[in-house]
């Protein structure tokens, strides 16, 4: 969680770090601060709120430095507020840190550095950390020149457990900053005479295009010029510059009122993308992976393993991988997976799907998976994300950066790689008839004109989210890959409208739940699969009997669907990428709703973009 951005160059270093921060403000947004060095110091500013809040502290402006740390904060240790704000100093004032992460051992810390004497304002884990660096520092007086700076900024990180992203500045060296990661993300932009840090690329994509990613424990001495890296045993490490294609367009609105509308209506486009030339040729190219007949054919089991909107997309992706490869398909919540002592194997293949590439369960999952001997395969948004790092094999989505909160166009591209995978494997395993998969790939490259139909309908949402935004509860159904469409529809309905929503296999809410609908109460209904159609009618017929009003995703032509209040019909498709087409009108639904409700969308209360916290 939490966004952290940094500068050391020649220009003035505020304004070039709030814009950073705004950048990256999906990613936590409680409150924010800045800390520059000047001639007189270490300059600190943060306040509770928005980056805007910020913007407004009196002398912000006159800040002279060109060196500086900033953060957004998503709070884990002590309430939103101005002291719990980073950055944070040592009670000498001569360290200023930004830190992204959750220190575990907070406590024991603490105690330690007060009976040292040091004093804490902040309920923070992260004060911590300036006042060890500051503790090791006093130690090695001894050292000469930056290497006394480095060795106490890696004796502090050595006494942390949990996960952290830390930038430091110290103000006996105004011409550097000091940087370190372990299980949090953090980039280094490299330009000419400017160095940039982020916590994701595109929030400095803008400035440059070529970036170094730390490993874990790996140290950075940034200068203007220069940026040497350490071990974690601080040998030099000689890291190779990447260069990113991505388009820093992609990381701004482009005339929408909100970057999730965008994302929305980006859909075709990213779909395309995540295609891009794979079905070219007479097979499948997938030139990232090294599956073979004979490897494929001796797995017992394949896990997809996620959170959120990315474990929704694997419910989906399910259905293509195991019908296709008949190859026994699990998916789970990575928070679970991790904990349960999984039956996971050589035999086994398990796939982690994460937009950010950063969620700390899904990367915990596959560091897990890859200890008990299984490959390791993830699919990814974010190019050099630390799972594609960890992981045996990457594949990539392409979808383009995405900044809402509310994941929609990872979602969708991810459901399309994974039909993308599947045809591949199955071309592997040489189990299908090569027509009726090609018959596949004829559906998947007609899906973004497809896509373009479905993004026309939103008269009819934006009349229904009219009726329903004042409500408490909404209900969705679905049977099949219909449940886990209307799953995915009605998370993004709880996120960003604060509506309790609730999504059910259609058969199973006469088992208890049906006792909470009532007249006027919502129900949306996706009927997308034709075998299970008539089922799922009969339940929405069961909730129509007892008052609710209901909306339905359908498209099946011929269906009576007179007994429903709006119908949205969307094309036709196979159930294995429906859940691409019927999403959209889901989405455009939670959007509109949010909408009326005068809300935020693109950056919902509590939550964040990257959970890279447990
Ligand atoms: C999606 O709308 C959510 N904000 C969230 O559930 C998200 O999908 C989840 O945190 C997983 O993120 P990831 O894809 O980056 O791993
Ligand atoms: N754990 C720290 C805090 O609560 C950092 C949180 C973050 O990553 O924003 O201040």
């Amino acid at each position: 969680m939490c966004g952290i951005v940094g500068y050391v160059g020649t220009k003035k270093a505020s304004p070039i770090l709030i814009n950073g921060l705004k950048r990256l403000e999906y990613r936590g947004y409680d409150s924010a601060g800045i800390s520059t060095i000047e001639k007189d110091g270490i300059s600190l500013m943060k306040d509770m709120g928005r980056v805007k809040n910020l913007e407004n502290i009196s002398g912000i402006n006159d800040l002279e430095g060109t060196i500086g740390i900033a953060h957004t904060r998503w709070a884990t240790h002590g309430k939103p507020s101005k002291e719990n704000s980073h950055p944070h100093m040592d009670n000498s004032k001569k360290f200023s840190v930004v830190h992204n992460g959750i220190i575990e051992n907070y406590e024991s810390l603490r105690e330690d550095l007060k009976s040292k004497g040091y004093t804490f304002y902040s309920d923070t884990d992260t004060e911590n950390i300036p006042n060890l660096i500051h503790y090791y520092y006093t130690k090695y007086e001894n050292e000469k020149g930056i290497e006394r700076f480095l060795k106490s900024v890696r004796s502090a990180c050595l006494d942390l457990k949990g996960s952290f992203a830390i930038e430091v500045i110290c103000s006996d060296f105004p011409d550097n900053m000091i940087v370190v990661r372990k299980d949090s993300p953090l980039v280094i932009g490299k330009a000419e005479g400017e160095n940039y840090l982020s916590s994701d690329i595109p929030a400095i994509l803008s400035f440059t295009r070529t970036f170094y990613l730390l490993d874990d424990y790996e140290f950075a001495i940034l200068s203007k010029d220069d940026v040497k890296f350490y071990d974690k045993d601080l040998n030099p490490v000689n890291k190779e510059v990447k260069s990113i294609e991505w388009d820093a367009v992609g990381a701004d609105k482009n005339g929408y009122e909100d970057y999730m509308l965008k994302e929305i209506y980006e859909q075709a486009t990213s779909t395309r993308e995540t295609v891009g030339t794979r079905f070219q040729g007479p097979k499948t190219a997938f030139e990232e992976l090294d599956f073979t007949k004979e490897y494929l054919s001796s797995l017992t089991r394949i896990y997809i393993v996620a959170c959120g909107t990315a474990m929704h997309a694997g419910l989906a992706g399910k259905t293509v991988i195991e019908k296709l490869s008949k190859i026994p398909t699990e998916v789970d919540v990575a928070s679970e997976f991790r904990y349960r002592d999984p039956l996971v194997d050589e035999k086994t293949l398990c796939i982690f799907l994460t937009q950010s590439g950063e969620t700390a369960d899904t990367i915990a999952a596959l560091k897990l998976s890859k200890e008990k001997g299984a490959k390791t395969l993830a699919i990814s948004n974010v190019i050099g994300s630390s799972i594609t790092r960890e992981a045996d094999l990457s594949i990539y989505t392409h979808a383009g950066p995405e900044i809402a909160v509310a994941s929609t166009k990872a979602y969708t591209s991810q459901v399309v790689l994974m039909n993308v995978l599947a045809i591949y494997m199955s071309e592997v395993l040489e189990n299908n008839d090569q027509k009726y998969l090609d018959s596949l790939k004829e559906e998947i490259l007609e899906l973004p004109e497809k896509v373009e139909e479905t993004l026309k309908i939103s008269e009819s949402l934006k009349d229904f989210a009219r009726q329903v935004y004042q409500e408490k509860d909404v209900f969705y159904l679905g049977r099949g890959v219909d449940h886990a469409i209307a799953t995915e529809g009605c998370l993004k309905l709880k996120e960003i409208s604060y509506i309790h929503s609730e999504s059910y296999a259609g058969g199973e809410l006469k088992h208890g739940t049906i006792a909470l609908i009532e007249k006027g109460i919502t129900v949306i209904g996706v009927l997308t699969d034709k075998n299970l159609v008539k089922k799922s009618i009969s339940n929405l017929q069961e909730v129509i009997t007892r008052g609710a009003k209901t909306l339905i995703i359908t498209n099946q032509k011929d269906l009576d669907t007179k007994a429903f209040d709006v119908v949205v019909t969307i094309p036709e498709s196979n159930t294995f990428i429906s859940p691409v087409l019927a999403v959209i009108p889901l989405q455009l639904f939670a959007y509109y709703v949010a909408k009326e409700k005068g809300l935020d969308v693109d950056k919902p209360r509590n939550l964040a973009k990257s959970v890279t916290v447990e």
